[in-house]
């Protein structure tokens, strides 16, 4: 086994690994800053909450990346004046650069999470996607969110892995790998080419990852931060799967060669399913078996 990574080093191996990544994130994962993309941050925004959100006219975005959720927020109107803040500075100019096409206004602040450069009490949302489980002291970081929180303010993340759902999705990774050979012979897709220079460092790719949760651990963060009303719910069950099983037999493909026909297949597919999840299974099943938990918190408001 590798010697475990001390904190400062996780935290340079996510800045080095983003910086990287941030040239072709937006095609890797297929975010859309269109009416598909709109509507999908404004669902999980919903199912984070519970109920339909209000308007948040100060917001801090956590680990922002190119933007997803923040300008997919401003587009909703959900936010007023946004602030994205990231460890990777390359993440944040390609942020610019999607706000910029979009016609959007934001402020950007490289920052670590858990040392964030802002005033106590200055956000009524601070928020992330896909960012708690690569910060390795979270303790820390909720304290953070918890001090630029105004009262009364609230807390939201979504897309966190869960630990059951993570253990559950290596299934369709796994058969996805055994079937990639067929695949490809049955597509006439040549194997993909070895990782050119630009690509995202593939021995920091196993590092970046710090933490998969249990739903319980990440309420627990959030109570020891002295956050109330802390509710964390799941999502994506199917969507995710039928996501990785693609995912991982386009990896192993020469991009040119996989069909535009079937990237519409797996793009349409996974809409239809995350559809799915959301109607049928997620009011259902227990939190810990979706592949993505979602968190959500409220500052106390000031004593009167
Ligand atoms: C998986 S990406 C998600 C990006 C974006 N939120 C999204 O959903 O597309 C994780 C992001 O967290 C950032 N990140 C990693 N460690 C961080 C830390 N300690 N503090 C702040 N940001 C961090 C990375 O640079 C990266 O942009």
């Amino acid at each position: 086994m590798p010697p475990a990574l001390s904190a400062a080093e996780l935290r340079d191996a996510n800045t080095r690994y983003h910086d990287v990544a941030a040239g072709h994130y937006d095609a890797k994962w297929g975010i859309d800053f269109g009416d598909v993309g709109r509507a999908q941050v404004r669902a999980k925004v919903r199912r984070a909450l519970g109920r339909e959100p209000g308007f948040y006219p100060r917001s801090l975005e956590i680990g922002a990346g190119t933007g997803y959720f923040t300008l997919n927020l401003l587009r909703a109107g959900l936010i007023g004046e946004a602030t994205c803040s990231d460890i990777s500075p390359g993440m944040l100019r390609t942020l610019q650069a999607n706000a910029a096409r979009a016609g959007l206004a934001v402020a950007t602040q490289p920052a670590d999470a858990e040392r964030l450069p802002f005033e106590d009490r200055s956000f009524d949302l601070v928020l992330g996607h896909a960012v708690l489980h690569h910060i390795p002291d979270l303790q820390r970081a909720f304290a953070e969110f918890e001090r630029v929180l105004a009262p009364g303010g609230t807390l939201l993340f979504a897309g966190e892995p869960s630990r059951l759902g993570d253990r559950l999705a290596r299934v369709p990774k796994r058969l996805a790998g055994a079937l990639a050979p067929a695949w490809r012979r049955a597509l006439r897709a040549a194997p993909a080419p070895p990782a050119e220079g630009d690509a995202p460092d593939a021995a920091l790719e196993g590092v970046v990852d710090v933490h998969a949760f249990a739903p319980g651990q990440l309420a627990r963060v959030a109570r020891q931060a002295g956050l109330e009303h802390v509710r964390v719910s799941g999502e994506e069950l199917l969507a995710n799967w039928f996501g990785w099983t693609n995912r991982t037999l386009e990896a192993t493909a020469a991009p040119d060669d996989v069909p535009w026909a079937w990237r519409l297949y797996a793009y349409r597919g996974y809409l239809l399913l995350q559809q799915l999840d959301r109607r049928l299974l997620e009011p259902r099943l227990p939190a810990a078996v979706f592949y993505n938990l979602l968190l959500t918190a409220r500052k106390r408001a000031a004593a009167r």
